[in-house]
């Protein structure tokens, strides 16, 4: 009896034996590995160490993963996705499922308030940096309504996508009317330079001498015709003053008062006040009634304005008789009424000019002014 149960036992324990090698000779052709990875972008591609044949835990084997359609460079990836793996160990095909995930969002940099004219152009991205951890497409948009024609202060922001994640970040676009820009006037100034024919339309030779023009021996200074800035007779010259007292006194006796306001200018005393003209009622106005520097008959020294810079100066009986007798003193109304396109320069009728009375009486022409510039055949435009 004991003999049998010992049998027994030992039976027992040969079908346990055997059991337990049938087990493990089945384990060792299975391999314990994940068949579904998660990997974050910019780490390493998983390797087969991590992976070990169950019979043989304490060792790790080098098996190759082949995966497909990845991008290994440096041995991590750069982009986010779903990829399929496959290796074979002791001749058996395993599959591995790779998720590569990507939970960083894009960085922008440089991000602030766009300020811009009407109607400029706007460049967005100028001073943006756009950053991110993966390799894949960044998308890029400016959301919010804007309108670059009309002013205003915009609410928008940069919406900025790699396949994972969303970045926004919020500006303004100012948009602001554009500023007048105020030109600097420059001031031309006389040069001598200017060419003007050496003949006249009516035939008089034009002559320069000493920083002037000379046309029939009349010095001429128009908007065509400039003075030198060196041109400086220091005063109102004894011919104009002579001829001007013998008119003052003749005036006088007939109860006319007349008084030089205005004689003389040199160049840069002309600067200025064409300057100060400029800048109180712009170029195109001032061109109308004062002349630019080294322009100016002011400087020749043969000119001078009488009473009042009004034009209806004229009216008066002052006005009246320095345009009725001027001209016996060989003076001339230089700027008359309804001359402007041809002098340059609007009605003037306290402006005088010597010219000698001969040129003067021819041009009072009984009482119809004529101009200089019509008398010598020249042009008065800058
Ligand atoms: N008013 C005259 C044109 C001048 O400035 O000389
Ligand atoms: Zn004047």
């Amino acid at each position: 009896m004991k003999k049998k149960i010992f049998i027994v036992v030992i039976l027992i324990l040969l079908i346990c034996l055997v059991g337990i090698t049938i087990k493990c000779i089945n384990k060792e052709d299975k391999i314990n590995f994940k068949e579904n990875i998660t990997i974050n972008i910019g780490d390493k591609v998983p390797t087969i160490k991590k992976y070990t044949p169950i019979k043989y835990q304490e060792k790790t084997q080098d098996i190759e993963i082949s995966w497909k359609d990845m991008n290994l460079e440096d041995e991590k990836i750069y982009n986010v996705g779903i990829y399929r793996g496959t290796f074979i160990y002791k001749k058996e095909k395993y599959n591995v499922k790779l998720t590569v995930k990507d939970n960083k969002a894009p960085i922008i940099e440089g991000v602030n308030n766009i300020e811009i004219f009407i109607d400029d152009k706007v460049d967005f991205y100028k001073n943006i940096k756009i950053t991110d951890d993966s390799k894949d497409e960044i998308s890029k948009k400016i959301v919010g309504e804007y309108d670059l024609s009309k002013k205003g202060e915009y609410n928008l922001k940069y919406v900025i996508k790699d396949k994972s994640n969303t970045t926004e970040k919020e500006f303004k676009l100012i948009v602001k009317e554009k500023p007048v820009v105020q030109k600097p006037e420059t001031i031309p100034e006389a040069t001598n330079n200017k060419q003007v024919p050496k003949t006249t339309s009516k035939g008089y030779t034009v002559e320069q001498k000493n920083g002037a023009y000379y046309i029939n021996g009349i010095l001429v200074a128009n908007k065509s015709y400039s003075l030198s800035n060196t041109y400086n007779p220091g005063g109102l010259l004894s011919v104009f003053m002579n001829n001007y007292n013998n008119m003052n006194n003749d005036a006088k006796n007939q109860g006319i008062n007349l008084r030089i306001i205005s004689g003389f200018r040199s160049y840069d005393k002309q600067k200025t006040l064409y300057n100060n003209y400029v800048a109180r009622d712009g170029k195109i106005a001032a061109d109308r009634y004062s002349a630019r520097a080294g322009h100016s008959e002011h400087q020749t020294g043969l000119a001078a304005d009488i009473n009042s810079l009004e034009q209806s100066w004229e009216n008066t009986k002052e006005g009246k008789w320095l345009n009725d007798n001027c001209y016996k003193y060989g003076f001339i109304i230089r700027y008359p009424k309804g001359k402007e396109s041809i002098t340059g320069y609007m009605f003037e009728p306290w402006h005088i000019r010597y010219v000698g009375v001969e040129v003067a009486t021819a041009l009072y022409n009984n009482g119809n002014w004529l101009t200089l510039e019509e008398y010598l055949g020249i042009d008065s435009k800058y």
